[in-house]
């Protein structure tokens, strides 16, 4: 019997204290202090025992609103972005639909489309821009095309859309009455963040969340923002009638309280840390950093040529180091065995022990490949 394959996850969260996590672009730069009053507070006073508003906290409810800039649109809370993403595709895809969509992506948006009865039209964007081009989203559409996904920053690459790209794939979906499913988990670390909903307000679900830009993942909150008859249909779909988590509510409402005292400098360490991220990678022989800089808090590392399989970097950084990186297979079909991806919303010591492993951990590999 051969041996079961290597559980990366139970691993890692079973020694979580002493393992870097850069592997799920979490978070781990907001001082906690900016949450944790709040939610000491909501514990005090044992809120966790009643449900909470079934809409969400009005005052959150507008911060998010305000936040995004879409103050027509009310946001739909969600246990994180991820159960919007469920939502509007079971609530607005058909069998035979066909959304044009990308590889590598955060592949489990396409789950959901599959789950519909609905396909993905898989646009390669492993190559220079490391994104789609309005031209290509343009060709890609066809008689079955429902909608566009508009990742935007993009998960794993870390790339993003100029205002104009974003304008003209808008567009697009204008003209032919296209849905736009417009996902900004990352847009609050982006140089350029534009939501598409700004160029086509009738045709764009846009796709929001704390978990990254707070750093709140643990807590599960995101949602969506859509045109009001858009929100009904997908509203049917909503699990969390009862509302979603307090905790999580209370805290998402004090950090977008405070959001612009803390953010800029969360930013700023985040793009220190992708440098030197792209650096080290590019100081070792076969490795590059084809997408780098990133307008986002991740970025591949493209590991072809070292002949090593990024399942045995995963699991060499993990064990020998403590450090967590995550294998390309999880988020691409076709490039998946290329590249790891390095997240990088971390304290700079863990960018010292990404600094000190990966070199180490690729010349342990090849010499025990003897090559
Ligand atoms: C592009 C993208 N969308 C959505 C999510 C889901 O975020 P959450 O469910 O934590 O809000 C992620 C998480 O990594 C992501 O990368």
């Amino acid at each position: 019997m051969s041996a079961p394959p290597f559980d990366a996850f139970g691993y890692a969260h079973a020694r979580r204290r002493e393992v870097a996590w850069l592997c799920q672009n979490t978070n781990h730069l907001v001082p906690p202090e900016v949450v944790r009053g709040a939610i000491d507070e909501a514990l005090d006073e044992r809120r966790y025992e009643g449900y909470p508003p079934a809409a969400g906290d009005p005052e959150l409810l507008e911060r998010i609103a305000a936040d995004l800039g879409l103050p027509g649109q009310p946001p739909f809370l969600t246990s994180g972005g991820t159960e919007a993403l469920y939502m509007i595709a079971r609530a607005l895809l058909r069998p035979g639909d066909e959304v044009v969509a990308t590889d590598p992506s955060y592949l489990i948006i396409h789950r959901f489309v599959e789950l519909s009865g609905a396909r993905t039209v898989n646009l390669d964007i492993y190559a220079p821009p490391f994104r789609l081009t309005a031209d290509r989203v343009q060709e890609a559409i066809g008689p079955k095309t429902r909608m566009i996904l508009l990742i935007d920053p993009l998960n794993p690459l870390g790339t993003g859309y100029p205002r104009e790209e974003v304008r003209a794939i808008a567009e697009i979906a204008h003209d032919h009455h296209l849905l736009l499913l417009n996902d900004v988990t990352y847009r609050d670390f982006s140089p350029a963040p534009t939501l598409a909903a700004e160029f086509a307000p009738e045709e764009t679900l846009t796709v929001w969340s704390v978990s990254k830009n707070c750093g709140l993942a643990g807590l599960r909150l995101g949602g969506f923002s859509a045109p009001a008859e858009r929100r009904r249909e997908i509203a049917r779909y909503n699990t969390d009638d009862l509302g979603v988590n307090i905790l999580a509510q209370v805290a998402a409402r004090a950090a977008l309280r405070s959001k612009p005292e803390w953010l800029p400098a969360v930013v700023r360490q985040i793009r220190a840390n992708g440098e030197r991220v792209a650096a080290v990678a590019r100081s070792v022989p076969g490795v590059s950093a084809p997408a780098a800089p990133s307008w986002a808090s991740m970025t591949i590392l493209d590991v072809r040529e070292t002949g090593l399989t990024p399942e045995a970097i995963q699991e060499e950084m993990l064990r020998t180091h403590g450090v967590f990186v995550r294998a390309g297979n999880y988020l691409s079909v076709r490039h998946g065995s290329s590249f790891v991806r390095v997240s990088f919303s971390n304290p700079p010591a863990d960018i010292d022990r990404f600094q000190a492993a990966f070199p180490a951990a690729i010349e342990t590999l090849r010499r025990r490949a003897g090559g």
